[in-house]
């Protein structure tokens, strides 16, 4: 089955129109995961004209503040205008093609100046001071030369710009994400962790991982006890314009060691909301709706009423948003997890892996819990880091480590002569999807 209907018990965000979509069965061909000619299409037809993430709104709190965003060889630079808006330039000098700006993020009064003659560009992109200006057979190049804009639009406290003039709307391209995340209030969460870590792996390992829960009993076995991954309990949805989603039911698998009684984190979960753990002896997974009453109860009490946002169902379960063609967004009762990889301007066997955890402001609290341990509730350090260079190549979190382990595995199995189009269950249709409109924009048809 290629999309789930809701079950009629269901409660959380759905978009009826979107309809069933028909996958056509392209091979996943291995080429695609480590050859450079598949990488450079792969930039000149898809990369060129999809929207990026830059950065989060959060760090262009006042005008003259900027964000970099290298990808691949290109460098842009989204800087917090007079007005509060944002604008996107290209990273690169109008006069003679110096990169521009250095470093991640920064603030400037006037404008950006050019460390090589010196000019000044406004925070519109317009120049506002050049040396010997009179010196121009030309003309004056002040207020007269621009720095070359892209498309830049604001959504989810994300700051997105395209390397397309052409670019749809962004919210026409993210569509139905944004109405499927409306109750989450991504504008007003702190990002506590902001990992980037650089895998021997190709990109998309992150979205064919992501479209997937087959993977969990292998790989996540500890997840057992609170995440039911069993793909008939699970929704799969995919939706035209090539992002997914996937919901799982927080309650104990089938495959936990004992489904029916009540596990050590099942355990914590549930006294962690008053309920008593062995009234559920038994019958853990009655402990799911239970749950959803208790917190929907007592969330203003504990100072939650972030979840009185939440549909019945998102105070238990887990919503994963893969975004077209590289951002996964999963929701969960507790915060918001971000991953996204991007490919290496060296070579399509690495990528970058970026992982943001976003959490709502809890009144009374200042630390939170994370896969790295307890955090404090305030905007993350960048933290950078190679997968596999630290002792024994597991210094990342639980399930991260996990999933970059089998990623750097898969990226070797893939240069096989025993490799060739995978055998998919239903449930990994999407990753073929994904191969599909990946193809549809290589090809010309996107
Ligand atoms: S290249 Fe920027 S001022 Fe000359
Ligand atoms: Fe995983």
């Amino acid at each position: 089955m290629l999309q789930t209907t809701p079950p009629e018990a269901a409660s959380y965000p759905t978009v009826p129109e979107c309809g069933v979509i028909e996958l056509r069965g392209d091979p996943i061909t291995a080429e695609r995961y480590f050859s450079p000619e598949w990488a450079d299409a792969e930039w000149q037809k898809m990369w060129t004209r999809v929207w990026h993430i830059g950065g989060r709104m959060v760090q262009l709190e006042e005008p003259g503040d900027f964000i970099v965003h290298n990808f691949l060889k290109e460098s842009v630079v989204m800087v917090r205008q007079q007005d509060g808006s944002v604008r996107a330039f290209y990273n690169s000098c109008q006069h003679r093609g110096n990169r521009l700006v250095w470093g991640e993020a920064g603030g400037v009064a006037r404008g950006l100046a050019c460390s090589y003659h010196g000019w000044l560009w406004g925070l519109d992109g317009v120049l506002l001071d050049a040396q010997d200006p009179d010196d121009f057979p030309q003309g004056s190049p002040c207020g007269k030369l621009k720095l070359k804009e892209v498309p830049c639009a604001v959504w989810g406290g994300f700051v997105w710009y395209s390397m397309d003039p052409e670019a749809k709307p962004l919210l026409d391209y993210l569509h139905p994400i944004p109405d499927l995340l409306a109750g989450r209030g991504l504008d007003d969460l702190v990002r506590v962790v902001w990992r980037t870590v650089k895998v021997n792996t190709n990109w998309k390992f992150s979205p064919d991982n992501f479209n997937e829960s087959y993977h969990l009993p292998t790989v996540h076995p500890q997840m057992r006890q609170m995440i039911d991954e069993d793909y008939k309990n699970t929704v799969f949805d995919m939706f035209p314009n090539g992002h997914n989603r996937m919901i799982e039911r927080g309650q104990p698998s089938m495959r936990a060691d004992f489904p029916n009684m009540v596990e050590p984190v099942w355990e914590m979960m549930l006294e962690e909301w008053g309920l008593d753990p062995a009234a559920y002896e038994g019958r853990a997974r009655d402990g799911r709706l239970a749950l959803q009453a208790a917190k929907r109860q007592g969330a203003a009490d504990r100072g939650m009423a972030y979840l009185d946002r939440l549909a019945d169902d998102e105070l238990t379960d887990y919503f994963h948003h893969t975004i077209f063609p590289n951002v996964t967004i999963t929701g969960t009762p507790d915060g918001v997890h971000f991953f996204r990889t991007e490919p290496l301007a060296s070579d399509p066997e690495w990528c970058t892996f970026d992982y943001w955890y976003f959490v709502p402001r809890i009144a009374g609290r200042d630390e939170v819990a994370t896969v790295y341990g307890m955090r404090p509730y305030e905007e993350a350090e960048h933290e950078v880091s190679t997968y596999g260079e630290s002792s024994g190549g597991h210094h990342l979190g639980d399930f991260i480590d996990q999933d970059l382990s089998v990623a750097v595995a898969q990226q070797q199995g893939f240069h096989s002569r025993g490799y060739s189009d995978p055998y998919l269950s239903g449930q990994e249709g999407r990753v073929r999807r994904f191969h599909e409109v990946l193809n549809d924009y290589v090809e010309g048809r996107r």
